[in-house]
């Protein structure tokens, strides 16, 4: 391969720069996340890839944002879509090679858009050499030992060593055959079996990763997305959790003393890797994906020595409803504030329902729309409320993600045919939960029928787009002005030019139930309204944008606005 390092050493220097006149950008950015497989198909096998990819940074660069969060991009069975690493310093020969990484870095940089890729260090795949070693290895030997294999409870070891429950469905544990051909140890797997985890009490995992750490920064990378970021230390005893059933119900209920939740062992991982990140110039930068319901637990995480952010799952999970929201924005600044850390705000992601479609049921609370028979959602509603969301989401202060084709307004594609399915989801769920397939759905972006620009004319998609989205290109919404993706270009472009939008300044302001208004500094104010009647808008106002094309005093249920009063 040609020197990867030397092309991106020119490209960190030239966005260095822009990097040292800025060192916290990540405090207000926006990320807008690929999910890989589904963004852009170069090579027209029906999979997305970093040549697809990078034929897009114009569009990325156009639409406004900030950086790019990358979904893995790793060597990978895709058991779970990459997030079964087999080799974490190389590059899937389905995405591409090492070399397309350094010429995404050097042209995503001279774009100005960092950035960041999956890491994912909960669980290796099985197919990495660490496990398959372990396969070979006897009970009690030190290849063992990167994972947690344990013996089996009962008589003839036949029971798992505790109840817990795959995060997918069914057991935590598989049973593996030993050598001598009968059945021996298990093995834990808080994911699918083909996500064995690793032991981080065991210091060849830490300084594996730290090695992996330092190889991508090497290579200009400007960050991690952290997977699983609050599950690696395991309580050693191993001990049976109460009411196991993760799928269903969540962390939420486990505040304290979880065997895999939030154990403070965790935060010495962070600070180990924080410390490296800093020796960088610019410094490198860490989102972790920690899903714990107690905004003050969360804060732990973005501790100054610790992760820079971590994803809000409180606002994402919040049903359309005023209060739910209000609660959720304050219970995060007011945990993260005293820590020094910005929110981040986030709406969709590859692991949840389309938010187009959860807000189109009666009930909008987030799960709903993985499970079956809940009706057909109301996508004009869904739509009109996504509209005024986008608005609510960008104008709150602190950074904020857009998951790939939100800005389309995509919903949750419901009616992939069974066999299609890949999320491991429906299969441990006794093809129950149809899971996150129907978010994945790969990117339309010109066209009159798939692949609509998706790969080149004639291939197939890995899942089928619907022949609706045919309005919903990025080239049929470039030319319809009042398209979501014109929404999200406006915002995103005055969420640039507009100094209190950069600034922290955030205040509530009165304002009827059903309504959430708030003032950034300078007189500007976003308003919301989830009510079902008018809210009432003061005449003086100067209106920057709408969600709705209707003009007037009075802004109609679903919709928001971005306005300014007159300063005094
Ligand atoms: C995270 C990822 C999800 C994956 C899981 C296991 O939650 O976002 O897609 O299935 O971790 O790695
Ligand atoms: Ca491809």
């Amino acid at each position: 391969m040609t020197s990867p390092r030397v092309t991106t050493e020119r490209s960190v220097t030239v966005a260095g720069r822009r990097h040292s006149a800025e060192p916290d950008w990540w405090r207000r950015a926006v990320i807008y996340q690929v999910y890989l497989r589904s963004f852009a198909d170069g090579n027209g096998d029906g999979i997305g890839d970093l040549e697809g990819l990078r034929s897009r940074l114009p569009y990325l660069a156009d639409l406004g944002v900030d950086a790019l969060w990358i979904t893995p991009w790793y060597p990978s069975p895709m058991a779970d879509g990459g997030y079964d690493v087999a080799d974490y310093r190389d590059v899937d020969s389905l995405f591409g090679t090492l070399d397309d990484v350094a010429r995404l870095l050097a042209e995503a940089h001279e774009r100005h858009l960092r950035l960041l890729v999956d890491i994912v260090p909960n669980h290796t795949s099985a197919a990495h050499p660490w496990f398959r070693a372990a396969l070979e290895a006897p009970p009690g030997s030190t290849e063992r030992a990167r994972y947690l294999f344990r013996d089996g409870c009962g008589p003839d070891g036949s029971e798992p060593p505790n109840n817990w429950v795959s995060a997918f469905g069914g057991p935590a544990w598989t049973r593996v055959t030993e050598s001598n051909g009968h059945p021996g140890q298990w093995y834990l797997h808080l994911f699918a079996p083909e996500q064995p985890d690793l032991d981080w009490s065991n210091p060849e995992v830490r300084a594996d990763f730290e090695l992996t750490l330092r190889f991508w920064f090497d290579l200009g990378i400007d960050g991690f997305r952290i997977d699983v970021a609050m599950s690696l230390i395991k309580d050693p005893a191993l001990p049976d959790l109460d009411r196991p059933d993760p799928v269903l119900d969540g962390p939420s209920r486990w505040a304290d003393g979880h065997p895999y939740y939030d154990r403070d062992a965790v935060h010495e991982v962070w600070r180990s890797w924080r410390r490296i990140a800093d020796t960088y110039d610019p410094p490198r930068t860490f989102v972790g994906e920690v899903a714990l319901t107690s905004p003050n637990r969360l804060a732990a995480y973005v501790r100054q020595d610790e992760l820079h952010t971590v994803f809000n799952f409180d606002f994402l999970k919040s049903p359309w409803e005023a209060s739910a929201i209000r609660e959720a924005v304050d219970a995060t600044r007011s945990a993260l504030d005293p820590v020094g850390s910005p929110s981040t705000w986030v709406l969709s992601n590859h692991d949840e329902p389309r938010h187009t479609t959860r807000f189109g049921f009666p009930d909008t609370g987030w799960r709903h729309p993985l499970l079956p028979d809940q009706g057909e959602p109301d996508l004009v509603l869904g739509t009109r409320r996504a509209r005024a969301a986008a608005l609510l989401l960008l104008a709150l202060p602190g950074g904020a993600y857009i998951y790939q084709g939100e800005e389309l307004g995509l919903w949750q594609v419901r009616d992939l045919p069974d066999d299609l399915l890949q999320d491991p989801t429906f299969r441990r769920s006794g093809h129950v939960i149809r899971g996150r397939d129907g978010c994945r759905v790969p990117m339309p972006w010109e066209g009159e029928r798939p692949p609509f620009g998706f790969g080149p004319e004639g291939s197939q998609p890995w899942l089928p787009q619907p022949a609706d989205w045919r309005a919903y290109t990025v080239a049929a919404e470039s030319e319809t002005r009042a398209s979501m993706l014109e929404l999200y270009r406006e915002a995103l472009r005055l969420r640039r030019s507009e100094a209190p939008l950069r600034s922290e300044r955030f205040d509530w302001c009165d304002s009827p139930g059903g309504t959430l208004v708030f003032e950034r500094g300078e007189g500007f104010t976003c308003a919301v309204n989830l009510s079902s009647r008018p809210l009432a808008l003061p005449a003086d106002r100067v209106t920057i944008l709408r969600s709705d094309d209707t003009a007037g005093a009075g802004l109609a249920p679903d919709t928001a606005e971005w306005f300014r009063l007159p300063t005094p």
